[in-house]
């Protein structure tokens, strides 16, 4: 399998030009890199215009009376190939539960998108007020349950420290890559893991060559098309 890269835009940028010109930037930058998959994850908005392949969430229903929210059906109509489900932003400000977590990527799943599923240590506030405290693989558990086997392979899982997030301090690459060993060993199954997590064209490379992982989840550095576009370079280097 080839490495994945995630640009995750978040609620970047603000008009539909700069979107525009960062996407046909990033998309000329990366057209000749043939070992990497690239994803980019815009905002909702910009998906019809850009043709982006993800998403950044979805809703659990198909269609309905559920005022501002996308279904799975609606981003795999646009063209889209994958969804984030369960990004650590999503579960402290919107306080996703695994339990809607798990009804998302079920539907996701239903329509033949790939969930990108991301997995911290820390729990949703709700948790924190009852301070209950859940590992990642207890986590993974909540968020894959009841999902069958043949489905494992439109699931991807993305290892995202919370502290690492939007702080410029990444997970050191021993502990990411224990943290990597340690999920799969528990999980039993072959799922692609991301990394995720003040990744830059420097460090980026060292998360896929010797931490082992299959890809990265890239934030902030996404929204600076020749950051990423290294990040991309440097990870497809042989
Ligand atoms: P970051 O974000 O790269 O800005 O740390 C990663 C993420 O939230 O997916």
């Amino acid at each position: 399998m080839k490495p994945i890269i995630v640009a995750n835009w978040k609620c970047n940028p603000t008009t539909q030009q700069e979107a525009k010109r960062l996407f046909n930037l990033v998309k000329k930058g990366v057209k000749d890199v043939k070992n990497i998959e690239v994803v980019i994850c815009s905002p909702f908005v910009y998906l019809p215009v850009l043709k982006a392949n993800g998403a950044q969430d979805c809703f659990w229903e198909g269609k309905g009376a559920f005022t501002g929210e996308i279904s799975p059906k609606m981003l795999k109509d646009l063209g889209c190939k994958y969804v984030i489900i369960g990004h650590s932003e999503r579960r402290r400000y919107f306080e996703e539960t695994d339990e809607m977590i798990n009804k998302k990527i079920k539907a996701a799943l239903k329509v033949g998108l790939k969930s990108i599923l991301c997995i911290d240590k820390v729990s949703q506030i709700r948790e924190h007020q009852r301070s209950v405290k859940m590992n990642e693989v207890h986590r993974l558990k909540k968020g894959i349950k009841g999902i069958i086997k043949k489905d494992f392979k439109k699931i991807i899982l993305a290892y995202e420290p919370l502290f690492a997030i939007g702080t410029g301090k990444p997970c050191s690459i021993d502990k990411a890559k224990k943290m990597r060993i340690a999920i799969k060993k528990k999980l039993n199954k072959n799922i692609p893991i991301l990394y995720g997590g003040s990744i830059n064209s420097q460090n980026a490379r060292d998360y896929v060559k010797k931490a082992g992982f299959q890809g990265l989840l890239v934030g902030g550095a996404s929204l600076n098309a020749q950051e990423f576009i290294k990040i991309v370079k440097n990870v497809a280097k042989t």
